[in-house]
């Protein structure tokens, strides 16, 4: 499928907007080996080679196209990677370095993307035409991702209509039930970093966190980087609470992508004296409670994501000055194309 489309739309939005995407935990991709997956609409190969470097490449061998992948029986042979159909041999560079027989003639080459494994995940980058990123993914203060966790799951949607939701507080009320809503500092967009900043009254889902059943005030920071990662700094004053959470929407075959929805809690809430227990114990605990609870708060959006259609001129409302200005800022990822914007 060329371009994200519900059978009922009238219109389409490129399924694959330029950015960069998370494709793995840094931890799940060991020296020496190296996986396959569907990303952004082509299988690719993730292959950490013996000192540590990542490389993200096409899965389809140049020569007549076998995939590379370990399942396929691609393997990795001194710090080379070896076709299982006629074993040629590919650098980490990418780079043919043996073929059956005589010289390597020297187009034989790995497609690559560009990668960068920063704050303990593997991103790459994809433009449409190939150009080199002109930004990076910023680096979050902590070194030491242990705790942190994920729920993920392969969800129906796009990535500009997921990460919309930065933006349309008045969805925070409605479906997710939350009150005395306050966007405390306008939104600002900076080249492709969107950052929004609210405060609400929310309760907790997740039996577990809800026992104490009570109401408590939230501060988020939520930053967009591109159309494929979000994190979002939550502060809950009264009770001590201090966490973050990651949002990765990583297109896959076009229509699906990945959604990964992480939390790491650095700060124990004051309730029920969680706060006493030792932080080693705990937060690691609390980071898969928090992700399971913004698993489930996701799976509101989900049922609607999955079936909405997506309105290229939306009629919006008072309320929605920030979708309009989100719109406009979502047009740097699709240089080449027409796409996506509302009518003022
Ligand atoms: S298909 Fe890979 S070496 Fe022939
Ligand atoms: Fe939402």
């Amino acid at each position: 499928m060329d371009r994200w489309m519900m059978p009922s739309m009238n219109t389409a939005l490129d399924p694959f907007p330029n950015g960069w995407y998370v494709l793995a935990e840094s931890k799940d991709l060991a020296a020496n080996t190296h996986m396959a997956r569907t990303w952004m609409g082509r299988e690719v190969i993730m292959w950490r080679d013996q000192d540590g470097d990542v490389l993200v490449a096409d899965a389809f061998c140049p020569h007549l196209g076998a995939h590379l992948g370990p399942e396929a029986g691609g393997l990795l042979k001194d710090n080379k990677l070896v076709c299982p159909f006629h074993g040629f041999e590919y650098a980490h560079s990418g780079q043919c370095v043996k073929v059956a027989q005589g010289a390597v003639p020297g187009a034989i080459k790995l497609h690559t993307y560009p990668a960068h494994e920063i704050n303990g995940l593997i991103c790459a980058y994809y433009d449409r035409t190939g150009k080199a990123p002109e930004w990076s993914v910023p680096e979050v203060p902590e070194s030491d991702f242990t705790h942190r966790a994920f729920v993920k799951r392969r969800i129906r949607a796009h990535p500009q209509m997921t990460s919309e939701n930065s933006v349309d507080w008045s969805h925070l009320l409605y479906l997710h039930g939350y009150d005395n809503l306050e966007q405390r500092a306008d939104t600002e967009i900076d080249g492709p970093f969107l950052n929004a900043y609210y405060a609400f009254n929310r309760s907790m889902l997740t039996p577990v966190l809800n026992r104490f059943r009570f109401r408590f005030r939230f501060e988020v920071d939520i930053s967009v980087w591109g159309l494929g990662i979000s994190i979002v700094n939550v502060h809950a004053p009264e009770i001590g609470l201090k966490a973050r959470q990651w949002v990765f929407a990583t297109p896959s075959d076009g229509e699906y992508m990945d959604y990964w929805m992480g939390a790491h809690v650095f700060s124990a809430p004051r309730l029920g004296g969680l706060h006493w227990l030792p932080q080693g114990f705990i937060l690691p605990r609390l980071s898969k409670l928090f992700a399971q609870e913004l698993s489930t708060e996701v799976s509101f959006d989900e049922k609607v994501w999955s079936r909405m259609a997506f309105q290229p001129n939306p009629r919006l409302c008072q309320t929605d000055r920030d979708i309009f200005r989100y719109r406009r800022y979502c047009e740097q990822f699709y240089p080449d194309n027409e796409s996506c914007q509302p009518s003022a």
